[in-house]
């Protein structure tokens, strides 16, 4: 990302389904000296729901932020299964990734779902990231720029400019996701630069010139410093690469 450029690098871990609370507290522990004093980025962990209030509880006072992989869009209900933006804020969480690509393949999230929880989200104070990108037939068909408009035209409907700040955009080529290959720097920052137009054109000039837009698929400490030196991207949703808190301290500090 761009030395001059306005925007903090947002650099964040998806777990997934792994590890549990007493797992997650060891990483905690092993993290926090590995990034301490490290201020050029923003650094969030999302573990799953079950290990949070104690990861969360576990990075209290330090550079590193506790995010969840989901919420629901309402505040309580009767909706068995599910957690809450208030019940995650009120252990600590800051973040949240929406719409991530296994939720909507597993769980059949449609953009108008992340769209509700997007405006909860934003509604709730937290930080959302939200996931959009590509299956490799779409690329290869050339239908990547229709269906990242049809995920932001969607997901972004009735976010107002000024509400706009908080929202974290991750681009992540389903193809590239726990493939061991990530999408080039090239692609990634093309696609990039077709993401913040989108968002230019529905939000305004000071929304896309602020918003940060993550790249995420097969991120690790080999190839984060060629995709962070694009101009368009402003951090990385890491995976597999993040369970070892080692080689995430490496991709923080790239
Ligand atoms: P990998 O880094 O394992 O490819 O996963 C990317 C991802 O889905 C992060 O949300």
């Amino acid at each position: 990302m761009d030395i001059a450029s306005p925007r903090k690098p947002l650099i964040a871990a998806n777990w997934k389904m792994f590890k549990t609370p007493a797992e997650a507290c060891a990483y905690a522990d092993a993290l926090l000296p590995l990034v301490a004093g490290h201020v050029r980025d923003e650094i969030a962990v999302c573990p799953t729901f079950l290990a949070l209030a104690s990861f969360a509880e576990s990075v209290k006072g330090s550079n590193v932020l506790a995010g969840a992989q989901d919420m629901h869009p309402e505040k309580e209900g009767a909706y068995t299964g599910e957690i809450s933006a208030p019940m995650l804020k009120a252990v600590g969480v800051t973040h949240v990734i929406l719409g991530h690509s296994e939720r909507r393949h597993y769980n059949h999230e449609s953009d108008w779902d992340v769209n509700r929880k997007l405006l909860a989200a934003l509604k709730q104070g937290m930080t959302p990231i939200v996931c959009i990108g590509e299956v490799q037939e779409e690329r290869e068909e050339g239908r990547t720029n229709d269906v990242l408009l049809r995920q932001l035209k969607i997901g972004l409907d009735g976010i107002r400019p000024e509400d706009a700040g908080p929202i974290v955009i991750a681009y992540e080529p389903i193809w590239a996701i726990g493939s061991g290959q990530s999408a080039s720097p090239g692609i990634a920052e093309e696609t990039h630069a077709f993401i913040r137009d989108a968002v230019r054109e529905r939000l305004g000039d000071a929304v896309a010139d602020g918003m940060r837009i993550l790249y995420g698929g097969s991120v690790k400490p080999s190839n984060t410093a060629f995709l962070l030196a694009q101009p368009e991207i402003d951090g990385a949703l890491v995976g597999g690469a993040s369970l070892d808190p080692h080689s995430f301290a490496d991709i923080v500090k790239y």
